[in-house]
């Protein structure tokens, strides 16, 4: 039937930009069957492909707005609990830029948008240097919901959470992430190394470069830190010009 070819097609497409990025890392909590069971050839039938099954709705949504739609009441993990307002991002949802940082704060928490405390002035402040406003970038978090105590994000709950970062990334489609902090870089790209082994260099994530330097927050309790961070964005900013050819 026409209708099951097409949501065939569009898991296949899916999977394959999933692989763009991750390898076959991804999913390996929620959708451990695709990796294994999803058969790409065109006599498959997905009526009977528990893999396909597997699949959830929000993976197939078209738009950023429709993921929201489809993933703001999220209740799978504990932090749903003490959620007040669920994080998603916010930002240009063309960017070319997105900047990715931890887990929502107590403010984030309040008013459902990522870095708006004090963190988040900051964050402003590093964004006008570079020439960047808020507006033309996308700002995201590796946990959607705020951590209690605002304790740093469990490597279960980051797992949880990642996929829907995944698919903003997928959606967005930048070509630029700037990791913020050790939690951020880690997570997205699901490495174990220091910050000061991260900081400074270019990292690709399927047809995305990344790089890392200092959470705003860290800046705030070290400032001593800000130099570190001002020649990281500085590289940062070169990079984005060198891919625009400015
Ligand atoms: N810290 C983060 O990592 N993210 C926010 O949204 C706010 C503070």
């Amino acid at each position: 039937m026409k209708s099951e070819y097409t949501l065939k097609e569009k898991i296949i497409e899916a999977l394959k930009e999933q692989k763009e990025i991750y390898g076959d890392e991804l999913f390996t909590s929620s959708l451990s069957l695709r990796k294994t069971e999803v058969r790409t050839d065109s006599s498959s039938d997905s009526s009977h492909n528990p893999a396909l099954e597997a699949i959830e709705t929000w993976e197939m949504a078209e738009s950023l707005d429709e993921l929201y739609d489809k993933i703001y009441e999220c209740t799978k993990c504990v932090l749903h609990k003490g959620r007040n307002k669920f994080v998603f991002g916010v930002g240009n949802p063309n960017a070319d830029v997105m900047l990715i940082g931890e887990g929502p704060g107590a403010d984030e928490d309040r008013l459902g948008e990522p870095f708006v405390g004090r963190a988040g002035q900051l964050l402003n402040d590093i964004l006008k240097a570079i020439h960047f406003t808020r507006q033309e970038v996308y700002i995201g978090n590796v946990v959607k919901c705020r951590p209690p105590g605002n304790r740093t994000p469990l490597p279960s709950e980051m797992e949880t959470c990642l996929p829907y970062l995944t698919k903003q990334i997928q959606l967005i489609k930048p070509k630029l992430i700037l990791c913020l902090g050790l939690t951020a870089a880690q997570g997205l790209l699901k490495k174990k190394d220091s910050l000061s082994a991260l900081r400074g260099k270019i990292f690709e994530l399927g047809k995305v470069k990344v790089m890392v330097t200092y959470h705003p927050a860290a800046l705030l309790r070290n400032p001593n830190w800000k130099r570190g961070c001002w020649e990281d964005v500085q590289k940062f900013r070169k990079l984005y010009d060198e891919m625009k050819g400015n």
